[in-house]
């Protein structure tokens, strides 16, 4: 059925098959949010009924929730996991440290928190996401209602402190109304072009008050699954060891993503 996909598309289903092998039962596994993340629940949801897959899914988002259900895929909350064995999920770009920028989706809050939960995170990604350095991609930040102007302020204030040239801060917006997210929060998207030190960055935005969280994962991800549009899959992990896959000469079976929608 790949060959019915969108080039962009049968990229993210290569890059989902393969971290898919990664899932075992027994497992408890976090489902990310977004796109690519839409057709790893759809491959696992397959298994499920194909071949016995048992394990216990902990979502991302009311939207991946909703998804893995019709999957048929077996959901508990975090707060009954404690700990997961792996998280998969996509990202908007990821440097050569495997660190990343999520949160185009609006999820981040609860993907640091379910990555950050979990002994691994992998990422599903296609080549577009593949970034010298962060920051070409707006970053969000989650952001509390209640004076949402004044925080909107003070993350001018420190991007103008670390030194941002003309950096843009942008609410995310859902028709004429601001984007809420599960949470009820509003984002905020800062346009930097490059964020030269992240870690500085995310603390300095995490100290503001109204700041919920941004969307930098610094040293969460621990390997990347890189897909491409003719099947072929590396796997890179932190240390630079990378692993080819062709996941289009392994054979799959029909008919499961012509209804995906993120
Ligand atoms: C959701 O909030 C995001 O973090 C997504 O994981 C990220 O935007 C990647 O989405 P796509 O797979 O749709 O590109």
């Amino acid at each position: 059925m790949y060959q019915d996909l969108l080039p962009s598309d049968r990229a993210k289903f290569a890059c989902a098959k393969r971290a898919a092998d990664f899932v075992k039962s027994g497992m408890k596994v976090g489902l990310g949010t977004g796109s690519t993340a839409a057709f790893l629940v759809k491959i696992l949801g397959e298994r499920v009924r194909t071949e016995g897959l048992r394990f216990q899914g902990v979502p991302t988002s009311t939207r991946t929730a909703d998804l893995a259900r019709e999957e048929g895929i077996e959901i508990i909350t975090l707060e009954q996991a404690r700990t997961l064995d792996v998280t998969i999920d996509g990202a908007d770009e990821f440097d050569p440290k495997l660190n990343l920028i999520k949160g185009g989706g609006g999820a981040h809050l609860q993907e640091k928190i379910v990555a950050t939960a979990s002994k691994e995170m992998v990422v599903i990604a296609d080549a577009s996401k593949d970034v010298a350095t962060l920051g070409q991609f707006p970053l969000p930040v989650e952001v509390i209602p209640f004076g949402h102007g004044a925080t909107r302020t003070l993350v001018e204030a420190v991007l103008k402190e670390l030194g941002y040239r003309d950096p843009q801060v942008a609410y995310r917006a859902d028709g004429d109304a601001y984007f809420k997210t599960d949470e009820g929060n509003y984002i905020l998207d800062l346009k930097l072009q490059a964020i030269s030190d992240a870690p500085r960055l995310s603390q300095k935005l995490n100290q503001i008050a109204g700041v919920v969280e941004n969307g930098l994962f610094l040293n969460i991800c621990s390997s990347v699954v890189v897909g491409f549009e003719d099947g072929r899959t590396v796997t890179k992990d932190k240390s630079g060891r990378s692993h080819e896959v062709n996941v289009f000469e392994q054979g799959e079976s029909d008919n499961l993503f012509s209804d995906i929608e993120d």
